[in-house]
């Protein structure tokens, strides 16, 4: 009798333990019961079904109770099918009741499961659909090889959910194990331990036996080639773009070493790229051990590795450390955007980092001008919105600025230890924003009083716009480029007299963003002749060129501009240019004209966002 008591009191502590475990608010953006049972390890049995774009098979679910009596397990899941759900316990599998939920437009279908009394794992028999929005499925003619086809997944922020029936919440994580099956003249591969030997018979095994957040389960399938680049990196990419990415990419193992560096070992064993077909909704994913990549930045000069240097960074933010919701997304991508700028600094040097600063810095002031006021906060509210719809760069470069800040105040030395003392102490680990402030206040504030208030951090972290103590990145460099272009504006100098030569993409970059919003178009075009930017190969200066030109109404770069809406699918370099063209009612046809040729190549986020400017001018 009194070791049943002691037993059941061990049992209430440590339920309470792992209780209070989890110490954030509930997740708005899943429906899942995670904080009364998680599962813990997933393991997928797959075939990727290229004629009907559906990936079709089971996951299965370990399952740990946080507390008990806990009868159903409920899972996230978006346009799947559910064909089956089996319950093991007492060492047999057995069918076990289910209730697929209506579709909500924001989180999906709650899938809620019978858990009979004991159940130790689930098993999800199912399949994905054509529509679903985490997967893009493309023909051959959308690839570099145009000879086959190419599938993949983009996860984040809940599009896990539309392939995989899953907690789909950042606040848990998953070790997984997958066996995938394909035709055997393609090669599937995901973010997890993989053999690069291509197999004869199309199976493939893969473990990631690190817990990660279900954003962070990636697969892709295609002509997918691999190369090995240095100890840890390798390529893996269509035959096509193997080799000018390895040559493009080269200073990866540098960049981790750099990292490594600053902020402790990287835990996850290899890193290596996938090179991604040009529709690839962003500039890239840090899907852990595999980032996947957009084609778009390889230039042939790494003028645009920045991106590179990014998703390496999220191994330490994002992928050891967490934002428990996404609601604190800062606390991934803008300590990510703060580490990126340290490790270009450390492998490119003090003046490139400093012009990358001043060119997000400028980017972010011009873009919070346009936001609404509660979406310039770091600590955003985004309670029923699509984490999609409150997309920014402030989580980006707000919050780089934020620990630029507090580098500046309490100097590198310092700033640098509280760094890699917070990855370690958080290591495999989610955080919210509160648990973050505590932390801080404890281990930086606190430590080095009279540096820093709290009042200071508060309004950093939950006033609009930016606060008057920000850092203004500048850079001498481009200082001098702002001085030709005046004497140029004043008549003083010819263009061809303007040292351009020797410029950077970066200067390039600030140089046509700085151009006065009024220039006439007989200067534009003049510069058009000059250095030839409309047919500039780099793609964030042909960017950057072509948005200029629609602001200014020249119909001189308008092939050019269909060429690349039609040929690019990153967001972040297409959407301004529809954005900056839905702005003039006389060019809603142009445009139209368009985006009717470009919509079937583009993924479904891309098509979303897409669709959304031209319903707001309906
Ligand atoms: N993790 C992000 C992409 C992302 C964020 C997808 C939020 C979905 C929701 C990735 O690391 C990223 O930030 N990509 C940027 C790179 C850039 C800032 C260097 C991009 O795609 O442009
Ligand atoms: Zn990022």
């Amino acid at each position: 009798m009194r070791s049943l008591l002691i037993f059941k009191l061990i049992i209430t502590i440590v339920t309470l333990q792992t209780v209070s475990a989890s110490k954030f608010d509930k997740d708005w953006h899943t429906y899942s019961n995670y904080q009364e049972v998680v599962s813990t390890h997933v393991d997928l049995q797959l075939t990727i079904d290229f004629d009907k774009k559906q990936l079709n098979g089971s996951i299965e679910h370990e399952l740990k109770y946080l507390r008990k009596g806990v009868q159903e397990l409920v899972l996230d899941t978006r346009d799947i099918d559910i064909h089956r759900v089996e319950s093991y316990r007492g060492g047999e599998w057995s069918d076990t009741d289910f209730v697929l939920a209506e579709r909500d437009p924001v989180r999906g279908s709650k899938l809620t499961i019978a858990l009979p009394r004991m159940t130790k794992r689930v098993k999800v028999h199912y399949n994905s659909r054509p529509e679903a929005s985490g997967l893009q499925w493309l023909s051959p003619i959308q690839t570099a090889g145009k000879k086959h086809p190419f599938m993949f997944s983009q996860s984040q922020a809940i599009h896990a959910r539309s392939w995989m029936p899953i907690q789909d919440t950042p606040a848990m994580r998953v070790s997984y194990t997958a066996d995938v099956q394909t035709s055997s003249d393609l090669r599937p591969i995901m973010s997890a331990e993989n053999d690069p030997k291509w197999n004869k018979n199309g199976n493939y095994h893969f473990e990631m036996p690190q817990p990660i957040p279900t954003y962070l389960i990636a697969i892709a399938a295609g002509n997918i080639h691999y190369k090995k680049m240095s100890k840890q990196t390798a390529i893996y990419a269509e035959p096509e773009l193997l080799d000018a990415s390895a040559a493009e990419f080269e200073d990866t193992q540098a960049m981790i070493e750099a990292s490594e560096k600053l902020y402790g070992k990287y835990r996850w064993t290899d890193y290596d790229l996938l090179i991604l077909p040009p529709s690839f909704p962003f500039g890239g994913m840090e899907n852990p051990r595999l980032s996947f990549i957009t084609p778009t930045v390889i230039a042939g000069d790494k003028s645009l590795v920045s991106l590179i240097a990014h998703e390496l960074a999220h191994s330490w933010s994002g992928n050891l450390v967490t934002n428990a919701t996404w609601r604190d997304l800062w606390l991934n991508e803008g300590f990510t955007s703060y580490v990126e700028n340290r490790i270009m600094e450390e492998v490119y040097g003090k003046e490139r980092a400093v012009m990358e600063q001043a060119l997000a810095y400028q980017d972010l002031k011009k873009e919070l001008i346009g936001l609404p006021k509660a979406d310039t906060i770091l600590h955003i509210t985004i309670e029923g919105r699509d984490p999609d719809d409150a997309f920014s760069g402030v989580p980006y470069t707000k919050g780089q600025l934020f620990l630029m800040f507090l580098e500046q105040r309490f100097g590198r030395q310092d700033f640098d230890t509280f760094l890699k003392t917070y990855f370690n102490d958080h290591a495999f680990k989610s955080i919210d924003t509160a648990n973050f402030t505590e932390y801080l206040e404890e281990n930086l504030i606190n430590r080095f009083p009279g540096k820093v208030s709290m009042k200071e951090v508060d309004v950093w972290i939950n006033q609009p716009m930016l606060p008057s103590n920000s850092p203004r990145p500048s850079s001498d460099v481009f200082d001098k480029v702002q001085s030709h272009m005046n004497s140029w504006f004043s008549n003083d100098v010819k263009l061809s007299n303007i040292p351009t030569q020797k410029w950077t993409v970066h200067e390039w970059l600030y140089f046509i963003n700085n151009l006065p919003m009024d220039i006439k178009l007989d200067r534009l075009n003049r510069l058009d002749k000059q250095f030839k930017l409309t047919q500039s190969t780099n793609n964030e200066i042909a960017h950057a060129w072509l948005l200029l030109n629609i602001k200014r109404s020249n119909p001189a770069v308008n092939t050019r501009l269909a060429d690349y809406m039609i040929s690019i699918g990153r967001r972040k370099l297409i959407v301004p240019l529809y954005k900056a063209l839905l702005e003039d009612k006389n060019k809603l046809a142009f445009t139209q004209k368009i985006y009717d040729k470009a919509r079937p190549g583009y993924h479904p986020l891309a098509q979303g966002t897409i669709d959304a400017l031209f319903e707001k001018k309906d």
